[in-house]
Protein backbone atom coordinates (compact mmCIF):
# COMPACT_ATOMS: atom_id res chain seq x y z
CA UNK A 1 0.00 0.00 0.00
CA UNK A 2 1.76 3.77 -1.09
CA UNK A 3 2.22 5.59 2.37
CA UNK A 4 -0.89 7.63 2.77
CA UNK A 5 0.28 11.60 2.74
CA UNK A 6 -0.18 14.45 5.36
CA UNK A 7 -0.20 17.81 5.58
CA UNK A 8 3.03 19.67 6.62
CA UNK A 9 3.29 20.01 10.65
CA UNK A 10 1.80 23.99 11.22
CA UNK A 11 -0.01 23.84 7.65
CA UNK A 12 -3.49 23.33 8.32
CA UNK A 13 -6.19 22.12 6.09
CA UNK A 14 -9.02 24.10 5.99
CA UNK A 15 -12.25 22.12 6.20
CA UNK A 16 -15.31 23.38 4.06
CA UNK A 17 -17.36 24.03 7.36
CA UNK A 18 -14.48 25.71 8.63
CA UNK A 19 -13.59 27.45 5.45
CA UNK A 20 -17.27 28.73 5.19
CA UNK A 21 -16.63 30.65 8.46
CA UNK A 22 -13.71 31.81 6.81
CA UNK A 23 -14.84 33.24 4.14
CA UNK A 24 -17.91 35.19 5.69
CA UNK A 25 -15.51 36.48 8.20
CA UNK A 26 -12.89 37.67 5.18
CA UNK A 27 -16.25 39.33 3.55
CA UNK A 28 -16.99 41.23 6.82
CA UNK A 29 -13.51 42.40 7.36
CA UNK A 30 -13.81 43.33 3.60
CA UNK A 31 -16.70 45.09 3.82
CA UNK A 32 -15.25 47.09 7.26
CA UNK A 33 -12.20 48.36 5.38
CA UNK A 34 -13.87 49.55 2.40
CA UNK A 35 -15.77 51.58 4.82
CA UNK A 36 -12.47 53.29 5.89
CA UNK A 37 -11.22 53.59 2.15
CA UNK A 38 -8.73 51.08 2.30
CA UNK A 39 -7.95 49.66 -1.37
CA UNK A 40 -6.88 46.03 -1.65
CA UNK A 41 -2.88 45.08 -2.97
CA UNK A 42 -2.13 41.50 -4.27
CA UNK A 43 1.15 40.64 -3.30
CA UNK A 44 3.20 37.47 -4.21
CA UNK A 45 4.02 34.98 -1.56
CA UNK A 46 7.34 34.34 -2.35
CA UNK A 47 10.37 37.18 -2.28
CA UNK A 48 14.02 37.53 -2.22
CA UNK A 49 15.46 37.16 0.78
CA UNK A 50 16.91 40.16 0.71
CA UNK A 51 13.89 41.66 1.41
CA UNK A 52 12.90 40.43 4.76
CA UNK A 53 16.70 40.63 6.13
CA UNK A 54 16.62 43.98 4.93
CA UNK A 55 12.98 44.76 6.51
CA UNK A 56 12.64 42.73 9.52
CA UNK A 57 16.13 42.77 10.86
CA UNK A 58 19.01 40.43 10.69
CA UNK A 59 19.00 39.86 14.59
CA UNK A 60 15.21 39.02 15.06
CA UNK A 61 13.96 35.53 15.41
CA UNK A 62 11.94 35.83 12.18
CA UNK A 63 15.03 36.18 10.16
CA UNK A 64 17.81 34.34 12.51
CA UNK A 65 15.20 30.92 12.92
CA UNK A 66 11.52 31.09 11.22
CA UNK A 67 12.21 31.80 7.83
CA UNK A 68 11.01 29.48 4.80
CA UNK A 69 14.25 30.37 2.79
CA UNK A 70 15.78 28.19 -0.50
CA UNK A 71 17.54 28.49 -3.71
CA UNK A 72 15.64 28.64 -7.15
CA UNK A 73 17.33 25.57 -8.41
CA UNK A 74 16.28 26.89 -11.76
CA UNK A 75 18.55 30.15 -11.01
CA UNK A 76 20.00 30.22 -8.09
CA UNK A 77 17.99 32.82 -6.45
CA UNK A 78 17.77 33.33 -2.73
CA UNK A 79 14.19 33.37 -1.94
CA UNK A 80 11.73 33.02 1.03
CA UNK A 81 7.88 32.57 1.45
CA UNK A 82 6.81 35.68 2.85
CA UNK A 83 6.69 35.88 6.44
CA UNK A 84 4.68 38.70 7.17
CA UNK A 85 3.38 41.47 4.53
CA UNK A 86 4.76 44.77 5.44
CA UNK A 87 8.18 44.02 3.71
CA UNK A 88 6.32 43.14 0.14
CA UNK A 89 4.00 46.12 0.52
CA UNK A 90 6.61 48.13 0.83
CA UNK A 91 9.11 46.84 -1.79
CA UNK A 92 5.68 46.64 -4.13
CA UNK A 93 4.95 50.64 -3.40
CA UNK A 94 8.54 51.69 -4.12
CA UNK A 95 8.91 49.14 -7.10
CA UNK A 96 5.56 50.77 -8.83
CA UNK A 97 5.95 54.56 -7.09
CA UNK A 98 3.02 54.16 -5.34
CA UNK A 99 3.23 56.45 -2.75
CA UNK A 100 4.22 59.13 -5.04
CA UNK A 101 1.67 61.33 -5.17
CA UNK A 102 -1.40 60.67 -2.76
CA UNK A 103 -0.88 59.09 -0.03
CA UNK A 104 -2.36 55.52 0.28
CA UNK A 105 -4.49 53.49 2.31
CA UNK A 106 -4.15 49.72 1.98
CA UNK A 107 -5.10 46.05 2.70
CA UNK A 108 -4.06 42.78 2.08
CA UNK A 109 -4.64 39.35 3.00
CA UNK A 110 -3.03 35.61 2.38
CA UNK A 111 -1.06 32.74 4.13
CA UNK A 112 2.62 34.03 5.55
CA UNK A 113 4.77 31.13 6.94
CA UNK A 114 7.08 30.85 9.81
CA UNK A 115 8.91 28.10 10.87
CA UNK A 116 7.65 28.37 14.63
CA UNK A 117 7.10 25.06 16.93
CA UNK A 118 3.73 24.89 16.17
CA UNK A 119 0.85 25.07 19.11
CA UNK A 120 -2.77 26.18 19.30
CA UNK A 121 -2.64 29.25 18.30
CA UNK A 122 1.14 29.45 16.18
CA UNK A 123 1.22 27.75 12.59
CA UNK A 124 3.44 27.46 10.32
CA UNK A 125 1.48 28.99 8.00
CA UNK A 126 -1.35 31.04 9.15
CA UNK A 127 -3.04 33.69 7.64
CA UNK A 128 -3.16 37.79 8.00
CA UNK A 129 -5.61 40.39 7.56
CA UNK A 130 -3.07 43.31 6.88
CA UNK A 131 -2.90 47.01 6.77
CA UNK A 132 -0.51 49.58 5.76
CA UNK A 133 -0.98 53.36 5.58
CA UNK A 134 1.81 54.69 3.36
CA UNK A 135 2.73 58.66 2.69
CA UNK A 136 1.61 59.66 6.15
CA UNK A 137 3.40 61.15 8.81
CA UNK A 138 0.84 62.41 11.73
CA UNK A 139 -0.19 60.65 15.10
CA UNK A 140 -3.87 60.71 13.14
CA UNK A 141 -3.28 57.47 10.93
CA UNK A 142 -2.33 55.79 13.93
CA UNK A 143 -5.40 56.71 15.43
CA UNK A 144 -7.20 55.82 12.93
CA UNK A 145 -5.96 52.42 12.61
CA UNK A 146 -6.38 52.03 16.55
CA UNK A 147 -9.77 52.89 16.36
CA UNK A 148 -11.19 51.47 13.44
CA UNK A 149 -9.87 48.09 14.88
CA UNK A 150 -11.53 49.20 18.24
CA UNK A 151 -15.16 49.38 16.00
CA UNK A 152 -14.17 46.01 14.23
CA UNK A 153 -14.17 43.92 17.98
CA UNK A 154 -17.37 45.83 18.78
CA UNK A 155 -18.92 44.67 15.49
CA UNK A 156 -18.20 41.26 15.77
CA UNK A 157 -18.74 41.31 19.95
CA UNK A 158 -15.98 40.51 21.28
CA UNK A 159 -15.06 44.09 23.02
CA UNK A 160 -15.00 42.88 25.99
CA UNK A 161 -12.35 39.91 25.19
CA UNK A 162 -9.68 42.30 24.04
CA UNK A 163 -8.09 45.28 25.67
CA UNK A 164 -4.84 47.65 23.30
CA UNK A 165 -1.38 47.92 24.87
CA UNK A 166 0.74 50.56 23.26
CA UNK A 167 4.07 52.17 23.66
CA UNK A 168 6.01 54.40 21.52
CA UNK A 169 9.68 53.30 20.39
CA UNK A 170 10.57 56.89 19.72
CA UNK A 171 13.16 57.26 16.97
CA UNK A 172 16.30 55.65 15.72
CA UNK A 173 18.78 57.99 17.60
CA UNK A 174 16.61 57.72 20.59
CA UNK A 175 17.05 54.14 20.67
CA UNK A 176 20.59 53.97 19.92
CA UNK A 177 21.10 56.20 22.95
CA UNK A 178 18.59 53.63 25.27
CA UNK A 179 20.28 50.55 23.50
CA UNK A 180 23.61 51.25 25.25
CA UNK A 181 22.16 52.36 28.72
CA UNK A 182 20.28 49.25 28.74
CA UNK A 183 22.88 46.89 27.64
CA UNK A 184 25.36 48.58 30.56
CA UNK A 185 22.72 48.44 32.99
CA UNK A 186 21.59 44.39 32.00
CA UNK A 187 25.38 43.55 31.63
CA UNK A 188 26.31 44.37 35.16
CA UNK A 189 23.48 42.26 35.67
CA UNK A 190 24.07 38.80 33.63
CA UNK A 191 23.83 36.22 36.31
CA UNK A 192 20.31 37.28 36.35
CA UNK A 193 19.16 37.07 33.07
CA UNK A 194 17.67 33.88 31.51
CA UNK A 195 19.91 31.88 28.49
CA UNK A 196 17.51 33.36 25.71
CA UNK A 197 17.87 37.38 27.30
CA UNK A 198 21.54 36.35 27.78
CA UNK A 199 22.03 36.13 24.05
CA UNK A 200 20.16 38.43 23.15
CA UNK A 201 22.22 41.14 25.44
CA UNK A 202 24.34 42.58 22.13
CA UNK A 203 21.91 40.97 19.31
CA UNK A 204 18.86 42.35 20.13
CA UNK A 205 18.91 43.96 23.36
CA UNK A 206 15.14 45.66 23.64
CA UNK A 207 13.67 42.42 23.23
CA UNK A 208 14.53 41.47 26.76
CA UNK A 209 12.02 43.62 27.49
CA UNK A 210 9.56 41.69 26.14
CA UNK A 211 10.97 38.13 27.53
CA UNK A 212 8.26 36.15 29.21
CA UNK A 213 10.70 35.05 32.08
CA UNK A 214 9.31 35.89 35.47
CA UNK A 215 12.71 36.81 37.28
CA UNK A 216 13.89 38.95 33.74
CA UNK A 217 10.44 40.67 33.73
CA UNK A 218 11.14 41.58 37.17
CA UNK A 219 14.60 42.63 36.46
CA UNK A 220 13.47 44.79 33.82
CA UNK A 221 10.73 46.79 35.35
CA UNK A 222 14.07 48.24 37.24
CA UNK A 223 16.28 48.68 34.11
CA UNK A 224 16.02 52.15 32.41
CA UNK A 225 13.00 52.86 30.63
CA UNK A 226 12.80 54.05 26.72
CA UNK A 227 10.23 56.68 27.81
CA UNK A 228 13.21 58.83 29.46
CA UNK A 229 15.42 58.78 26.55
CA UNK A 230 12.56 60.29 24.12
CA UNK A 231 12.83 63.39 22.81
CA UNK A 232 9.33 66.49 22.81
CA UNK A 233 8.59 65.52 18.95
CA UNK A 234 8.38 61.40 20.09
CA UNK A 235 6.67 62.19 23.17
CA UNK A 236 4.20 64.50 21.72
CA UNK A 237 3.12 62.03 18.71
CA UNK A 238 2.29 59.26 21.57
CA UNK A 239 0.22 61.91 23.32
CA UNK A 240 -1.75 63.00 20.48
CA UNK A 241 -2.79 59.24 20.00
CA UNK A 242 -3.61 58.85 23.14
CA UNK A 243 -5.58 61.81 22.96
CA UNK A 244 -7.67 60.52 20.20
CA UNK A 245 -8.14 57.03 21.59
CA UNK A 246 -9.73 59.37 24.95
CA UNK A 247 -12.04 61.59 22.26
CA UNK A 248 -13.47 58.09 21.25
CA UNK A 249 -13.41 56.27 24.31
CA UNK A 250 -10.83 53.20 23.46
CA UNK A 251 -9.43 52.03 26.72
CA UNK A 252 -5.93 51.63 26.22
CA UNK A 253 -2.40 50.48 28.65
CA UNK A 254 0.75 52.15 27.81
CA UNK A 255 3.12 49.02 28.33
CA UNK A 256 6.66 50.25 28.00
CA UNK A 257 8.17 46.82 27.96
CA UNK A 258 5.95 46.50 24.53
CA UNK A 259 9.17 46.31 21.95
CA UNK A 260 7.59 43.80 19.28
CA UNK A 261 9.40 41.04 17.39
CA UNK A 262 10.04 43.18 13.88
CA UNK A 263 12.47 45.93 14.12
CA UNK A 264 10.91 48.11 11.45
CA UNK A 265 9.17 50.26 13.94
CA UNK A 266 9.53 53.62 15.36
CA UNK A 267 7.30 55.95 17.57
CA UNK A 268 3.80 54.16 17.68
CA UNK A 269 3.42 50.50 18.27
CA UNK A 270 0.79 48.29 20.08
CA UNK A 271 -0.37 44.71 20.63
CA UNK A 272 -4.38 43.70 20.67
CA UNK A 273 -4.59 41.40 23.35
CA UNK A 274 -6.68 38.22 24.86
CA UNK A 275 -6.88 36.25 27.56
CA UNK A 276 -9.67 33.92 26.36
CA UNK A 277 -7.13 31.78 24.30
CA UNK A 278 -3.90 31.00 26.33
CA UNK A 279 -0.76 31.23 25.15
CA UNK A 280 -1.01 32.90 21.75
CA UNK A 281 -2.87 36.13 22.87
CA UNK A 282 -2.24 38.23 20.81
CA UNK A 283 -5.24 38.58 17.84
CA UNK A 284 -3.83 42.26 15.86
CA UNK A 285 0.17 44.14 15.66
CA UNK A 286 0.54 46.75 14.25
CA UNK A 287 2.71 50.29 14.35
CA UNK A 288 4.71 52.90 12.70
CA UNK A 289 7.12 52.16 10.46
CA UNK A 290 8.83 55.73 9.03
CA UNK A 291 12.53 54.25 8.08
CA UNK A 292 11.47 51.22 6.02
CA UNK A 293 10.90 52.71 2.69
CA UNK A 294 14.60 54.37 2.51
CA UNK A 295 16.06 51.16 4.48
CA UNK A 296 14.61 49.22 0.94
CA UNK A 297 16.32 51.78 -1.01
CA UNK A 298 12.84 54.16 -1.52
CA UNK A 299 12.42 57.87 -1.43
CA UNK A 300 11.87 58.05 2.39
CA UNK A 301 7.71 57.98 3.02
CA UNK A 302 6.53 57.86 6.31
CA UNK A 303 3.82 54.62 7.16
CA UNK A 304 2.35 52.55 9.48
CA UNK A 305 0.08 49.48 9.50
CA UNK A 306 -1.11 46.27 11.34
CA UNK A 307 -1.89 42.85 10.55
CA UNK A 308 -4.83 40.69 12.45
CA UNK A 309 -3.76 36.94 12.92
CA UNK A 310 -7.26 35.47 11.42
CA UNK A 311 -6.86 32.10 13.30
CA UNK A 312 -6.48 33.53 16.75
CA UNK A 313 -9.67 36.02 15.80
CA UNK A 314 -11.39 33.06 14.81
CA UNK A 315 -10.53 31.38 18.02
CA UNK A 316 -11.41 34.24 20.01
CA UNK A 317 -14.81 34.16 17.95
CA UNK A 318 -14.95 30.44 18.57
CA UNK A 319 -14.82 30.94 22.47
CA UNK A 320 -17.40 33.39 22.56
CA UNK A 321 -19.83 31.82 20.45
CA UNK A 322 -19.98 34.51 17.63
CA UNK A 323 -18.70 32.17 14.99
CA UNK A 324 -21.14 33.19 11.89
CA UNK A 325 -22.97 30.19 11.20
CA UNK A 326 -22.48 28.30 7.90
CA UNK A 327 -24.19 28.96 4.58
CA UNK A 328 -26.87 26.59 3.98
CA UNK A 329 -28.43 26.41 0.29
CA UNK A 330 -32.09 27.37 0.13
CA UNK A 331 -33.41 24.78 -1.99
CA UNK A 332 -32.03 20.82 -2.75
CA UNK A 333 -33.65 19.43 -6.05
CA UNK A 334 -34.60 16.14 -6.37
CA UNK A 335 -35.80 14.08 -9.72
CA UNK A 336 -36.72 10.86 -11.62
CA UNK A 337 -36.43 10.36 -15.18
CA UNK A 338 -34.23 12.08 -17.80
CA UNK A 339 -37.37 14.82 -19.17
CA UNK A 340 -37.32 15.91 -14.66
CA UNK A 341 -33.96 15.84 -14.54
CA UNK A 342 -33.83 18.65 -17.45
CA UNK A 343 -36.96 20.29 -15.96
CA UNK A 344 -34.67 20.48 -12.42
CA UNK A 345 -31.65 22.25 -14.23
CA UNK A 346 -33.73 24.71 -16.06
CA UNK A 347 -35.71 25.30 -12.77
CA UNK A 348 -32.75 25.73 -10.90
CA UNK A 349 -31.47 28.58 -12.69
CA UNK A 350 -34.66 30.20 -12.59
CA UNK A 351 -34.15 29.77 -8.42
CA UNK A 352 -30.68 31.67 -8.85
CA UNK A 353 -32.01 34.02 -11.00
CA UNK A 354 -33.97 35.02 -8.34
CA UNK A 355 -30.94 35.15 -6.12
CA UNK A 356 -31.93 31.71 -4.07
CA UNK A 357 -29.13 28.63 -3.29
CA UNK A 358 -30.22 26.09 -4.97
CA UNK A 359 -28.29 22.16 -5.20
CA UNK A 360 -29.38 19.91 -7.85
CA UNK A 361 -29.19 16.35 -6.89
CA UNK A 362 -26.73 14.65 -8.78
CA UNK A 363 -25.72 10.94 -9.22
CA UNK A 364 -29.13 9.28 -9.27
CA UNK A 365 -31.02 6.89 -6.65
CA UNK A 366 -34.85 6.54 -5.78
CA UNK A 367 -36.50 10.02 -4.34
CA UNK A 368 -36.24 8.77 -0.57
CA UNK A 369 -31.82 8.69 -0.85
CA UNK A 370 -32.35 11.98 -2.63
CA UNK A 371 -34.74 13.05 0.18
CA UNK A 372 -32.45 11.94 3.08
CA UNK A 373 -29.66 14.19 0.78
CA UNK A 374 -31.62 17.43 0.62
CA UNK A 375 -32.39 16.97 4.71
CA UNK A 376 -28.39 16.47 5.37
CA UNK A 377 -27.54 19.52 2.86
CA UNK A 378 -28.78 21.60 5.36
CA UNK A 379 -31.83 23.27 2.90
CA UNK A 380 -34.54 24.52 3.78
CA UNK A 381 -36.44 23.15 0.90
CA UNK A 382 -36.73 20.00 -1.30
CA UNK A 383 -37.92 20.53 -4.69
CA UNK A 384 -39.17 17.43 -6.98
CA UNK A 385 -39.50 16.41 -9.97
CA UNK A 386 -41.13 13.25 -11.34
CA UNK A 387 -43.32 12.43 -14.56
CA UNK A 388 -46.36 13.94 -13.11
CA UNK A 389 -44.70 17.59 -12.94
CA UNK A 390 -42.53 17.06 -16.08
CA UNK A 391 -46.54 16.90 -18.08
CA UNK A 392 -48.02 19.97 -15.89
CA UNK A 393 -44.54 22.18 -15.83
CA UNK A 394 -44.97 21.84 -11.91
CA UNK A 395 -43.07 20.92 -8.79
CA UNK A 396 -43.57 19.77 -5.90
CA UNK A 397 -42.39 22.03 -2.78
CA UNK A 398 -41.58 20.46 0.45
CA UNK A 399 -40.06 22.42 3.65
CA UNK A 400 -37.39 20.55 5.37
CA UNK A 401 -37.38 22.50 8.57
CA UNK A 402 -39.43 23.86 11.13
CA UNK A 403 -40.70 27.39 9.99
CA UNK A 404 -43.30 29.85 11.59
CA UNK A 405 -44.76 30.68 8.11
CA UNK A 406 -46.00 26.48 7.93
CA UNK A 407 -49.47 27.42 10.35
CA UNK A 408 -51.57 24.52 10.77
CA UNK A 409 -50.31 20.69 9.99
CA UNK A 410 -46.62 19.38 10.27
CA UNK A 411 -43.67 20.51 8.32
CA UNK A 412 -42.90 17.65 6.91
CA UNK A 413 -46.22 16.60 5.69
CA UNK A 414 -47.20 20.46 3.80
CA UNK A 415 -46.29 19.47 0.58
CA UNK A 416 -47.48 21.87 -2.37
CA UNK A 417 -47.60 21.52 -6.16
CA UNK A 418 -46.62 24.60 -7.65
CA UNK A 419 -45.91 25.82 -11.38
CA UNK A 420 -42.27 26.44 -11.91
CA UNK A 421 -42.68 29.55 -12.75
CA UNK A 422 -44.06 30.48 -9.29
CA UNK A 423 -41.65 28.32 -7.24
CA UNK A 424 -39.71 31.29 -6.38
CA UNK A 425 -42.32 33.57 -4.77
CA UNK A 426 -44.01 30.30 -3.34
CA UNK A 427 -40.40 29.80 -1.06
CA UNK A 428 -40.04 33.97 -0.62
CA UNK A 429 -43.59 33.65 1.33
CA UNK A 430 -42.33 31.02 3.13
CA UNK A 431 -39.49 32.94 4.50
CA UNK A 432 -41.72 36.37 4.18
CA UNK A 433 -44.48 34.48 6.52
CA UNK A 434 -41.11 33.40 9.19
CA UNK A 435 -39.69 36.84 9.44
CA UNK A 436 -43.52 38.43 10.04
CA UNK A 437 -43.94 36.10 12.50
CA UNK A 438 -40.41 36.46 14.62
CA UNK A 439 -40.74 40.32 14.41
P1 LIG B 1 3.28 40.26 13.79
O1 LIG B 1 3.11 40.72 15.18
O2 LIG B 1 4.50 39.47 13.50
O3 LIG B 1 3.25 41.58 12.89
O4 LIG B 1 2.03 39.44 13.32
C1 LIG B 1 0.73 39.99 13.35
C2 LIG B 1 -0.26 38.97 13.88
O5 LIG B 1 -0.17 37.76 13.12
C3 LIG B 1 0.03 38.51 15.30
O6 LIG B 1 -0.48 39.42 16.23
C4 LIG B 1 -0.72 37.18 15.36
O7 LIG B 1 -2.10 37.39 15.57
C5 LIG B 1 -0.52 36.65 13.94
N1 LIG B 1 0.57 35.66 13.94
C6 LIG B 1 1.90 35.89 13.91
N2 LIG B 1 2.58 34.73 13.90
C7 LIG B 1 1.67 33.73 13.90
C8 LIG B 1 1.74 32.29 13.89
N3 LIG B 1 2.90 31.65 13.82
N4 LIG B 1 0.57 31.60 13.92
C9 LIG B 1 -0.62 32.23 13.96
N5 LIG B 1 -0.74 33.58 13.96
C10 LIG B 1 0.38 34.32 13.94
C11 LIG B 1 3.40 41.56 11.55
O8 LIG B 1 3.39 40.58 10.87
C12 LIG B 1 3.48 42.96 10.97
N6 LIG B 1 3.68 42.84 9.51
C13 LIG B 1 2.22 43.75 11.29
C14 LIG B 1 2.27 45.12 10.70
C15 LIG B 1 1.67 45.54 9.56
N7 LIG B 1 2.93 46.14 11.21
C16 LIG B 1 2.78 47.20 10.41
N8 LIG B 1 2.02 46.82 9.40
Amino acid sequence: MPKVLQAVRGMNDILPEEAEVWEDLEERLVFWLKSYGYRPLRLPVVEPTSLFRRAIGESTDIVEKEMYAFTDNLNGEELTLRPEGTAGCVRAAIQHNMAAQVPKRLYYSGPMFRHERPQKGRYRQFNQFGVESLGFSGPDIDAEHILMLARLWDELGISDLVSLQLNNLGEVEERTCYREALVTWLAARQERLDEDSRRRLHSNPLRILDSKNPETQKLCRQAPQLVDYLGEKSRHHLKSVERFLRDAGVEYTVNPNLVRGLDYYNLTVYEWVTNSLGAQGTICAGGRYDGLFAQLGGKPTPAAGFAIGQERLLGVLANAGKLPEATTPNVYMAHQGEAAQRLAFSTAELLRDESLRVIVHCGGGGFKAQIKKADQSGADFAVIIGGDEVTDNTAQLKPLREMSGLEGSSYSSRQQCIPVARLADAIYDYYIGQSDDSD
